[in-house]
């Protein structure tokens, strides 16, 4: 297929992780353009995949690139925190492998009528078009301890209320400038030289508009149901990566008693499996040559027994 707007990173990584998969069904969470789901299906010719997206772009391709592994694989719609338990109770343990490689596609970052990019005629920024929530929303309405919220807890912004207080400011004098990523990039430009601001109240606005760790938690609470299966997760941010790591950590403790307990009274056979990934795998330089966006990927995987 020609013209594919997304590269998917890691992918060697990724069938390494799943490569002593037999068979049942894999998710992948984050369809996307397809790329990591034609992988697998192509190395496992006895795995079906069910893949997920909110977006509907990029399901339409998808399901026209796969096309040809014909009922290996199926298409859902919505967000991975919803669709994701239902799809394990349905497939329960014929579910073998879960894939989500959390974030925004290239196209999605290219196509400036989606509004993601700094230079967008737009601030929108949904994944799901048919979502009520978009950026510009978020800029407009908000109040100043919302915008605080964000700021802060999706961008980690020291300057989070600082930059509230000046759009708060900004409505009652030129609202114009919230009309469009290029105008509010060059707004914020002007106001804090720190060049590591702006793609960080970018970040703070994506989250908050996809609900995006929200989702990640929904995730990670439902894979615990997950049996001889293989969970594979790629992130790009580091709040993403803290709470998978954090998760994975809880999911292969064996003694589950306070940390003050004088003595393990648990049974000390809580684990639910074990973190494959010591450490995140990186991209190696040669994928970053040709595909600079997996610079801040990180994936980690876990096997539930
Ligand atoms: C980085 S891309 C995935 C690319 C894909 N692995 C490929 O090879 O083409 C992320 C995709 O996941 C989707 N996405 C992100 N968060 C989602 C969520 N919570 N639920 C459903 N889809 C989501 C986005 O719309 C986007 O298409």
């Amino acid at each position: 297929m020609d013209n594919i707007p997304h590269i998917p990173v890691l992918k060697n990584e990724v069938l390494n992780i799943f490569k002593n998969l037999r068979e049942g069904i894999l998710i992948d969470c984050t369809l996307g353009f397809g790329g990591h789901s034609e992988a697998i299906l192509k190395t496992h010719p006895r795995i079906k995949v069910i893949g997920i997206d909110k977006d509907k772009d990029a399901r339409d391709f998808s399901k026209t690139r796969l096309t040809s592994f014909k009922n290996r694989f199926l298409c859902e719609s919505g967000g991975f925190g919803e669709v994701l338990p239902k799809l394990l109770d349905q497939y329960q343990e014929k579910v073998c492998g879960v894939l989500a490689d959390i974030g925004v596609s290239s196209y999605q970052l290219d196509t400036p009528s989606r509004g993601f990019g700094f230079e967008s005629d737009r601030l929108d920024m949904r994944m799901d078009i048919s979502n009520n929530l978009d950026a510009e929303k978020i800029l407009k309405n908000y109040s100043q301890r919302e915008l605080i919220r964000v700021f802060s807890d999706f961008g980690e912004l020291r300057e989070a209320k600082k930059i509230a207080n000046l759009i708060i400011q900004l409505r009652e004098h030129n609202t114009l400038i919230l009309d469009s990523a290029k105008s509010f990039s060059q707004w914020l430009k002007t106001h804090f030289k720190n060049p590591k601001i702006l793609p960080l109240v970018y970040q703070a606005l994506r989250i908050e508009v996809n609900q995006e760790l929200k989702e990640l938690d929904d995730l990670l609470k439902s894979v615990k149901k997950l049996k001889k299966a293989i969970l594979c997760i790629i992130s790009f941010h580091s709040l993403e990566d803290r709470a998978i790591k954090n998760c994975f950590k809880d999911y292969a403790k064996s003694c589950i008693c306070p940390e003050d307990a004088m003595r393990c009274e648990c049974g000390n056979n809580h684990e639910i499996g074990r973190i494959i990934t010591k450490k995140p795998i990186i991209a190696t330089s040669y994928e970053l040559k040709h595909n600079s966006r997996a610079k801040c990927a990180k994936l980690r995987a876990f096997e539930f027994y």
